[in-house]
C-alpha cells in the first residue's frame, strides 16, 4: 500500500501548508502543488522564500523540502498524470450573483479543478476534496469525473476536510486533534480510505486518524464550523450583557471555561470573528437547511451570523457615540488590519467592517498592519460588495452623485508602516486585530502625540485597561463597562 507521488491543486492558505507538511513527514512521498497563478507559484519558488502567504514556520517546512520532494508548479496536467492522490484545494467563495447568492459557496473552481482531472487522467487516481464544499459536494464531483473519464481510467473521491486555522497552521498541520476521512463504504472506497491514511499514518496515531462515510465527513467540517462560530458570537452576546451591567466578559469566560463540559477556548469576545471559513460555513449550512426544507434549523444557525454582525456594528457605534457622535474629519487610527494575528490574510476581516462603517461617518483613517500589504487594505475598503455607500452610489436615481469607493479610500484612509507615525495627531484608536505588538507599544508617548480627550477602544481584549486609563487614555474595551460610561448606544 504506498503512495508515491500527491498532486495539489491550489497553492493557497490550504493547499500551501497542508502539502509543505506532508512533504516534510513523508520523504517518501513526490508532493506537487500547482496553482493557475504564475505569480504565486513564483513566490512559493522564490530564492529567498519570499512565500504568498505569511504562515509561523512554514518557510523552515518550506526551505527544509523544496526541491526534495515538494515541488511548486503551473504545469497542472503533468502534475495531475503523474499522481496517485489528488487533493482539490481551490478557493470556495460564497456567491455573489444568481441562485443562493450570498449564502450558497461558488464551487466553480471546484468544478474546473474536477473537469481538468476527468480531462488528462491516463491512470487511476484517488481525488480529495480539501477544500470545505457543501455535503455531497462529492457526489458532484464524483458525477464529472464519471461523465468525463476517458480510457476506463477509475476515480474514487474521498472527503478529507482540513482543520487547520491560519497563523498555527503548521502546529495544527504537524499535531492535529484528528484527521478525518470520509469514503465511499465500497471495497474500492475503502481501499481508497485506507490509501490516503497510510499517507497520515507517517506521523499522526491510527487512533487519531478517523474514517467515516463521505456525507458524514462533510458535514462534520461544516458542524466544526458552525458549532466554533457559534462560540464565539454567544461570549459576544454576553460581552453586550456585561458592558450594561457591570460584569466583565472575561471574568465570566473565565468562570464558565473552568468548568470541563465547557472549556476554555474559543470564548475570547471581539469585535466579531472573521476569516475564510466561518461565515462562509455558517451560511452554507443555512443554506444547505433552507434546501432540506428545515428553516427552523436554518434560522437557528443564521442567529450566529446575526449576531456577529450586530457585534460588528455595535463596537462601530460605540467608537461613534464615544467620539461626541460626529467623526466627520477627526481621525481614527486603526490598529490590525488582518482577520486575526500572526496572519496577513484580511479575508472577511472585522478590521474592513469597523473602517466602512467609520469611513461612511466621514472619519479620516490611519491604518497600520505588522503583515497587510498596503494594496490589499486599498482593494478591500475599496470593494463595493462591502459598501452600502456604493450599492447607492450605483443607482442611476442616486443624487447628488456619489463619489466611488476608490475615491473616498483615496481621501480617507491613510496607511503606515510605523504604528507611532500612524498614531500621531489621531483623536482615537481601534484594535481590531490582536497582534501581540500592541500590547507592548509606549501608550504614554502614544497619549502624548494624540488629540486630547484620547480614546482608547480595545475591539480585542489585549490592552491593559488600568494602565491606560491612569495615563488618560478614556478606554473602551469589548464586555467591559466603562466608569464615565459613552452615550447610550443605539445600533
Ligand atoms: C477556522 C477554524 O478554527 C479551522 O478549524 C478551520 O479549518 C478554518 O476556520 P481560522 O478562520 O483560520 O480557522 O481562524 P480561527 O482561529 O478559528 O479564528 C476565526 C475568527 O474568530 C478570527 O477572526 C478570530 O479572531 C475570531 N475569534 C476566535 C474570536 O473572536 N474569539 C475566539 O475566542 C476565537
Ligand atoms: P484557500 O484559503 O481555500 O486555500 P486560496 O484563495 O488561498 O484559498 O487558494 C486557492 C488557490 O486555488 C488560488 O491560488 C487559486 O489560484 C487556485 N485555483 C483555483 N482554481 C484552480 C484550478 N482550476 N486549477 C489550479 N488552481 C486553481
Amino acid at each position: 500500500m504506498v503512495v508515491t507521488k500527491i498532486c495539489c491543486i491550489g497553492a493557497g492558505y490550504v493547499g500551501g501548508p497542508t502539502c509543505s507538511v506532508i512533504a516534510s513527514k513523508c520523504p517518501d512521498v513526490y508532493v506537487t502543488v500547482v496553482d493557475l497563478s504564475q505569480p504565486r507559484i513564483d513566490c512559493w519558488n522564490s530564492k529567498d522564500f519570499n512565500l504568498p502567504i505569511y504562515e509561523p514556520g512554514l518557510k523552515e517546512v518550506v526551505q527544509q523540502c523544496r526541491g526534495r520532494n515538494l515541488f511548486f508548479s503551473t504545469n497542472i496536467d503533468e502534475a495531475i498524470n503523474a499522481a496517485d492522490i489528488i487533493f482539490i484545494s481551490v478557493n470556495t467563495p460564497t456567491k455573489t450573483y444568481g441562485l443562493g447568492k450570498g449564502r450558497a459557496p461558488d464551487l466553480k473552481y471546484i468544478e474546473a479543478a474536477a473537469r481538468r482531472i476527468a480531462d488528462v487522467a491516463t491512470g487511476n487516481k484517488i481525488v480529495v476534496e480539501k477544500s470545505t464544499v457543501p455535503v455531497k459536494a462529492a457526489e458532484s464531483i464524483q458525477r464529472i469525473l464519471f461523465a468525463n473519464m476517458k480510457n476506463g481510467v477509475r476515480f474514487q473521491v474521498l472527503s478529507n476536510p482540513e482543520f487547520l486555522a491560519e497563523g498555527t497552521a503548521i502546529n495544527d498541520l504537524m499535531n492535529p486533534d484528528r484527521v478525518l476521512i470520509g469514503g465511499e463504504q465500497s471495497t474500492s472506497g475503502l481501499q481508497a480510505v485506507e490509501k490516503l491514511s497510510w499517507v497520515y499514518e507517517h506521523w499522526i496515531p491510527k487512533e487519531n486518524i478517523i474514517k467515516t462515510n463521505t456525507w458524514s465527513s462533510e458535514l462534520s467540517k461544516l458542524t466544526a464550523n458552525a458549532f466554533l462560530a457559534q462560540r464565539i458570537s454567544s461570549i459576544n452576546a454576553m460581552s453586550a450583557v456585561c458592558e450594561a451591567t457591570g460584569a466583565d466578559v472575561g471574568e465570566v469566560a473565565h468562570a464558565i471555561g473552568t468548568d470541563s463540559r465547557l472549556g476554555p477556548k474559543f470564548l475570547q469576545a471581539s469585535l466579531g470573528f472573521g476569516g475564510s471559513c466561518f461565515q462562509k460555513d455558517v451560511l452554507n449550512l443555512v443554506y444547505l437547511c433552507e434546501a432540506l426544507n428545515l428553516p427552523e434549523v436554518a434560522a437557528y444557525w443564521q442567529q450566529v451570523i446575526d449576531m456577529n454582525d450586530y457585534q460588528r456594528r455595535r463596537f462601530a457605534t460605540k467608537v461613534i457615540s464615544c467620539l461626541f457622535n460626529t467623526i466627520t474629519d477627526k481621525t481614527i487610527t486603526i490598529l490590525g488590519f488582518a482577520f486575526k494575528k500572526n496572519t496577513g490574510d484580511t479575508r472577511e476581516s472585522s478590521s474592513i467592517y469597523m473602517c466602512k462603517y467609520l469611513m461612511d461617518e466621514g472619519a479620516k483613517l490611519h491604518i497600520y498592519d505588522p503583515q497587510v500589504e498596503h494594496k490589499q487594505i486599498i482593494a478591500d475598503l475599496s470593494h463595493r460588495d462591502i459598501s452600502e455607500q456604493s450599492e447607492r452610489g450605483d443607482s442611476k436615481m442616486a443624487t447628488p452623485p456619489v463619489e466611488t469607493e476608490k475615491e473616498k479610500v483615496n481621501k480617507l484612509v491613510k496607511i503606515f508602516e510605523d504604528p507611532y507615525e500612524a498614531l500621531k495627531g489621531a483623536h482615537a484608536f481601534v484594535v481590531c486585530t490582536e497582534w501581540d505588538e500592541f500590547k507592548d507599544l509606549d501608550y504614554l508617548r502614544i497619549y502624548n502625540s494624540m488629540l486630547k480627550p484620547a480614546f482608547a477602544f480595545d475591539g480585542r481584549r489585549i490592552l491593559n485597561y488600568d494602565a491606560l486609563t491612569n495615563i488618560g487614555f478614556h478606554v473602551e474595551t469589548v464586555g467591559h463597562k466603562t466608569l464615565n460610561n459613552c452615550l447610550p448606544i443605539t445600533p
